[in-house]
């Protein structure tokens, strides 16, 4: 919920009336000012024009409550209270420091419109900076192979299944979940991550697949274009050796396929030490550097999101992945087998875990297969470069249309 809601502004003479009192009016327009500060510290400004939606004010309310004067500083602090498809409203409420009375408060509700004035929805980088969570479309929520498993499911079509890496959950997605229309779009979240379930043992490549095939079985879902980013890759692989007759299609993002070396696999126990001893915190501060272009978690920023996601995720998950990853087989030699089965390799240009040799590896060993490089992401592109990569997702799809 909006990140870093405070924002001070001055009531200048020319604001206020023959008596020296803020001008209802120029209230209003402070009121206006500090919401759209708010935006140039998150998103910019421009989050709207840039994705074709204006937000048009249909319904505002205001109480004032005390004079101010030239020269207040004003302190405005701006809250979500709704979250709809096309519209949202702020809480808003103006309070002067220095004696802290409350000035005015108000409420705006606003609907998203394009340049014909039809209602469209939230731009996706807007509501996820009002919401600092995911927004990605209706969520289920699956009891597969004994855990629960939320689930973002989106449009119709042929299947396409996210499969996020470690340690996130399914919002890395959302981008893609709103805007790969003619698809359905399915998100999870693995087990001890996210939101889902998370026991404290039967961790393995083996397991999390086999929660994946369950849960298309419960969705209905026989075939499916598989997405994984990272681990979601290595679960893909292992997916792909137990169930590749279901598989019409594979992106590999920011993933290799190569096991862990001896030391890998002594890292993978060192952090799961850490995550026991010192919580998800300690893990999130350690990779944030690594998984991020921009690492630094400013108010509203991707690296922020990222931090939380990784501090909200289960010690019992971050030890269970850890141990899934060090243990999991090398799929190098599977990567020939894949006649068949379109593959497209995705990289961010700037990932610091997944080196290019390894992308360039599965892109030249998988028959047929593509490489495309992010610009400006690194290990995460479908969150820090959200467009660029639905759009090279979406050409991808549009090459399997009718190969069912
Ligand atoms: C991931 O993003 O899933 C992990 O960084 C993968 C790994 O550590 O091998």
């Amino acid at each position: 919920m909006l990140p870093g809601p405070e924002v001070d502004l001055t009531g200048f003479p020319a604001d206020c009336d023959a008596f020296g009192h803020l001008n209802h009016a120029a209230c209003l327009a402070l009121f206006e000012r500090a919401r759209w500060e708010l935006f140039q510290r998150g998103p910019g400004m421009d989050v709207f024009s840039r994705n074709g939606a204006w937000p048009a004010v249909r319904k505002l309310s205001m109480d004032y409550h005390a004079p101010a004067a030239p020269g207040d500083v004003l302190r405005f602090q701006t809250a979500l209270t709704h979250h709809g498809r096309t519209s949202f409203t702020l809480r808003q409420t103006a309070r002067r420091p220095a004696d802290d009375r409350v000035i005015a408060t108000g409420e705006v509700t606003f609907v998203c419109v394009d340049r014909e004035g039809h209602p469209v929805p939230v731009p996706i980088e807007a509501s996820a900076f009002l919401t600092m969570g995911p927004l990605d479309g209706a969520v289920r929520r699956y009891t597969v192979n004994g855990v629960r498993l939320p689930v973002s499911v989106a449009g119709e079509g042929p299947a396409i299944l996210f499969i996020h890496g470690y340690p996130l959950n399914r919002a890395i997605w959302r981008h893609q979940i709103e805007h790969l229309e003619g698809w359905l779009r399915i998100a999870p979240d693995l087990r001890g991550m996210g939101e889902a379930d998370a026991p404290d043992l039967g961790y393995s490549m083996s397991t999390y697949a086999g929660d994946l095939a369950a849960l298309l079985d419960a969705l209905g879902v026989e075939r499916v274009v598989l997405c994984g980013l990272s681990m979601g890759g290595y679960i893909a692989f292992e997916f792909l050796r137990r169930w590749r007759e279901r598989v019409r299609g594979l992106i590999l993002m920011d993933t290799r396929a190569e096991a862990d070396s001896a030391e890998g696999r002594r890292a993978r126990d060192l952090a799961a030490q850490t995550a026991r001893e010192h919580g998800a915190a300690a893990i999130a501060d350690a990779m944030l550097p690594k998984l991020l272009l921009d690492p630094e978690p400013h108010p509203g920023s991707v690296a922020d999101e990222v931090r939380r996601m990784i501090r909200a995720t289960p010690v019992a998950g971050i030890a269970g992945a850890l141990a899934a990853m060090r243990d999991r087989p090398d799929s190098t030699p599977l990567l020939s087998t894949l006649e068949g089965i379109p593959t497209l390799v995705l990289l961010g240009e700037d990932d610091r875990i997944t080196p290019l040799a390894s992308a360039r590896l599965m892109a030249e060993t998988v028959p047929g297969a593509r490489l495309v490089v992010i610009d400006d992401a690194g290990h995460v592109p479908c969150l820090e470069a959200p467009a660029a990569t639905t759009g090279a997702i979406g050409e991808f799809l549009a090459t399997l249309t009718g190969r069912a």
